[in-house]
């Protein structure tokens, strides 16, 4: 255990100490490390191995397959524009990432000797060239260095096991050793149907690290939702989805999303790098340095190190928009969000009565603030358990949200994975009746501990098992709400000490693959929402559904969006949730937003404000915070706040149409809603390190205010010229120039010659357009729900 995950191991316990759940924590922590310490036998003798000289090459479709002495690498060009490097075999498929599969291949671009008795594959956007020592370069177009992927090194166990520690298990016994007694666990004898007969464990290779350079100037983002971005600075993230327990700031890393997907910005050109493996893994950064005139640059560069898996890297190539729009067409289209969900959302952790519900609502009504949807969380459970209501406290639910509705106000709901294990429980009989729930390697039901106490946890890898679970949306459905919220999903088991999750040797179905946590840990929250939007689709056939989750993986913006997670309240705060919005947004995941007023504690009401003005400008606008934390409602800060905060959802509505175009261009495109101000430029070094502003599309660029007492605020702005909107005082990038940032606003900029789509008088859509700098035109895209 290092130091982090000891800080929050304590910060678990402080959660649950004191409560029912505190002593469970610890049994369950010791059960996990238990099972783990039985089932993954100590990683033994290892021997290093490097691909070694080259052999040969044989050209095929697409590309070809260079052959070194102790390894192979293909490299096959797509349709998209994505290029796969795959080591030792590795294929583009099986893959959790991948929207439709592999992508067509590119029959025009074939492998050819290149200089230095290596070969290279030209592209349409890169030119890849491998070395005779497996060393890989990726060029533009014009032939600028983007990077240069050195040969990978594998750590091969000495015993021909494969698989990170416990490949050479099958079914938890030794393979080809004896046969392993009947498997009985608490529920009996085991189930001959799957059990000892599958999943069977598959042998997934060894762990492996690879070093990769980049030119000096270059700018790492990505690695999914960081909190001390969006520029990812020379450091160590590790890919290994993590509730952090309590709330967390910019320190703390990693979180909820964690993803093997650099996004790269240098002089030479943009690029996206992905390692297609969900295995735990760490990333160590370092940022180049520049020798001025001198010619002696420290280039960059990155090591990835996984725990096992596959070495398979897709590579895509050209500005930030052309990146992100081959992207999404390799691991699929952002979810479209119906239109309400562009609107407000108010949710608390601890409405705790139908009749809150109705005093917060009346409340936004009353004193004139739009409200799209609120969201009720685990406490209109009945005592947390997921699929039930407390009827005492929500006594009639449809009627309440058909009531809501009529007020224009959707219900959302949270849908936590794990599953109170009590006999007699109908979730928990149903799944069981299905087998759905995850074993361990002895074929015994995996408990953990989440809000009700004892729980299971679904084998979303399975599709019977999300077949199953997507059934019981049918009740949420029928309770009334027109969204869900997934929550708990990386899915957390808490635990006194150690990684609070379940054991790394539970066993998963990986589409009947068989493999264990340690590679369907970093994809149970993507299966999840895979269960989550089709049952809403086939549920709800004429309406988009609504769905976002906390936990996620590369491809899950095919499901819907995600949020923050429990940000801490404060000014660091309100800045990772920036960072969080931006990182996610270059990994192509569109729709998300912060907790406004932060998840814990109560922000004064100047840091309510600055919260809220930011968040009016986010893909998801939504107010939440913890059970213990104070008031979220706009009027409780004092009539300052309120009026400030009414102008800024006032002008949500107005842009309504213009985020509904966001969305659809997203859909279309992969360009996300929020993109940092070096998106139509990337080669201007200033804009790549500015962090504290961000463009709304391409006509907006939003300056939020991020720290305390601050009025007037500098903008770096990328080139052309500008209009303050509230002021329409012209400026002129690129440069730096200083604005108003009055506590009634942040301060937005107008790209001139924009025109935007915004609300006008009874629903019309008008037309904004900002005039175009002399001798230009302008333009703008409407798209219309
Ligand atoms: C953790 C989530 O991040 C938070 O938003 C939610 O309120 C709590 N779980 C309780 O469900």
């Amino acid at each position: 255990m290092d130091a982090r995950d000891l800080v929050r191991s304590v910060r678990a316990v402080g959660t649950t100490a004191g409560s029912a759940w505190g002593w469970r924590a610890v049994r369950s922590a010791w059960r996990r490390q238990r099972v783990d310490a039985s089932a993954l036998p100590r990683r033994g003798a290892e021997r290093a191995r490097v691909p070694g000289p080259a052999t040969g090459a044989e050209p095929e479709p697409g590309g070809g397959v260079v052959r070194f002495a102790r390894s192979s690498l293909r490299v096959r060009v797509t349709s998209v524009g994505a290029v796969f490097c795959g080591w030792d075999g590795a294929e583009p498929e099986p893959s959790y990432a991948l929207a439709r599969g592999c992508p067509e291949t590119d029959v025009r671009a074939l492998l050819e000797p290149d200089k230095d008795g290596g070969w290279r594959v030209v592209a349409e956007r890169m030119t890849v060239s491998v070395a005779r020592d497996g060393t890989v370069e990726i060029r533009t177009p014009g032939g600028l260095l983007l990077r240069r992927d050195l040969p990978p090194r594998w750590w091969d166990p000495v015993d021909g096991r494969a698989g990170g520690g416990a490949g050479g298990r099958v079914n938890g016994r030794p393979r080809g050793g004896p046969a392993a007694p009947p498997l009985k666990g608490p529920e009996g004898p085991g189930r001959p149907d799957r059990w000892p007969a599958g999943p069977a464990f598959r042998p997934t290779g060894p762990r492996w690290a690879r070093r990769s350079e980049v030119p000096a100037d270059a700018r790492f983002f990505g690695l999914g939702g960081r909190a001390h971005g969006p520029r990812l600075r020379t450091g160590e993230y590790r890919l290994w989805n993590t509730d952090p327990g309590g709330a967390f700031g910019p320190g703390d890393d990693p979180l909820y999303i964690t993803m093997p997907v650099q996004f790269v910005v240098s002089d030479a050109g943009t690029h996206l790098v992905f390692d297609d493996n969900s295995w735990d893994g760490r990333v160590r950064l370092w940022e180049g340095e520049e020798g001025g005139g001198s010619g002696h640059d420290r280039p960059g560069g990155c090591e990835v190190r996984m725990d096992g898996g596959p070495v398979r890297r897709w590579i895509v190539v050209g500005g930030p928009a052309r990146v992100l729009q081959a992207w999404t067409a390799l691991t699929g289209a952002p979810a479209l969000p119906p239109r309400w969900a562009l609107g407000h959302h108010h949710a608390r952790w601890g409405f705790g009565s139908a009749a809150e519900v109705r005093r917060i609502v009346a409340g936004y009504r009353e004193h004139g603030l739009p409200l799209s949807a609120v969201h009720l969380d685990i406490d209109h459970y009945r005592g947390h358990r997921v699929f039930t209501v407390d009827t005492e406290r929500f006594p009639d639910l449809p009627g309440l949200a058909t009531e809501l509705r009529e007020a224009g106000v959707r219900l959302v709901s949270i849908v936590d994975p794990g599953v109170k294990a009590a006999p007699g429980e109908p979730v928990y009989e149903s799944g069981k009746a299905v087998d759905a729930f995850v074993r361990d390697a002895r074929g015994r039901e995996v408990r953990g501990v989440v809000w009700s106490g004892d729980s299971v946890f679904p084998d979303f890898t399975d599709e019977r098992v999300r077949r199953w679970w997507g059934g019981l949306y049918a009740e949420r459905v029928a309770r009334g709400f027109a969204g869900v919220w997934h929550d708990m999903n990386e899915p957390v088991s808490f635990a006194a000490f150690g990684d609070t999750t379940l054991p790394r040797s539970a066993r998963h179905s990986l589409e009947g693959r068989g493999g264990d946590h340690r590679e369907a840990h970093n994809v149970y929250g993507l299966t999840m929402a895979r269960a989550g939007y089709e049952a809403l689709c086939a549920l709800v056939p004429d309406e988009r559904p609504f769905l976002f989750s906390r936990s996620g993986w590369a491809g899950m913006q095919r499901y819907g969006g995600t949020w923050s997670g429990d940000v801490a309240t404060g000014w660091p705060g309100l800045r990772a949730s920036l960072s969080l919005v931006l990182g996610l947004g270059l990994c192509g995941v569109p729709y998300s937003g912060p907790d406004i007023g932060g998840f814990t504690g109560s922000p004064s009401p100047e840091l309510f404000l600055r919260w809220f003005q930011l968040g009016a400008w986010m893909p998801l606008f939504r107010t939440h915070a913890a059970i213990t934390a104070g008031r979220r409602e706009p009027w409780e800060f004092g009539p300052l706040v309120l009026e400030h905060a009414r102008a800024a959802l006032l002008e949500r509505e107005r842009l309504l149409p213009y985020l509904v175009t966001l969305a659809h261009l997203a859909r279309r495109t992969g360009a996300p809603y929020v993109r940092p101000v070096w998106w139509g430029a990337p080669e201007d070094r200033a804009l790549r390190d500015c962090e504290d502003a961000f463009l709304l599309g391409d006509a907006l660029l939003v300056a939020p205010v991020l720290g305390p007492g601050v009025t007037r605020r500098a903008v770096r702005l990328p080139r052309g010229r500008w209009y303050d909107t509230a002021t329409g005082q012209a400026y002129e990038g690129p440069g730096r120039v200083v604005v108003d940032a009055p506590l009634s606003r942040v301060p937005v900029l107008a790209r001139a010659g924009a025109v935007l789509p915004v609300a006008g008088e009874r629903g019309a859509v008008e037309l904004e357009a900002w005039a175009p700098a002399p001798g230009r035109e302008g333009s703008g895209v409407v798209v219309r729900d």
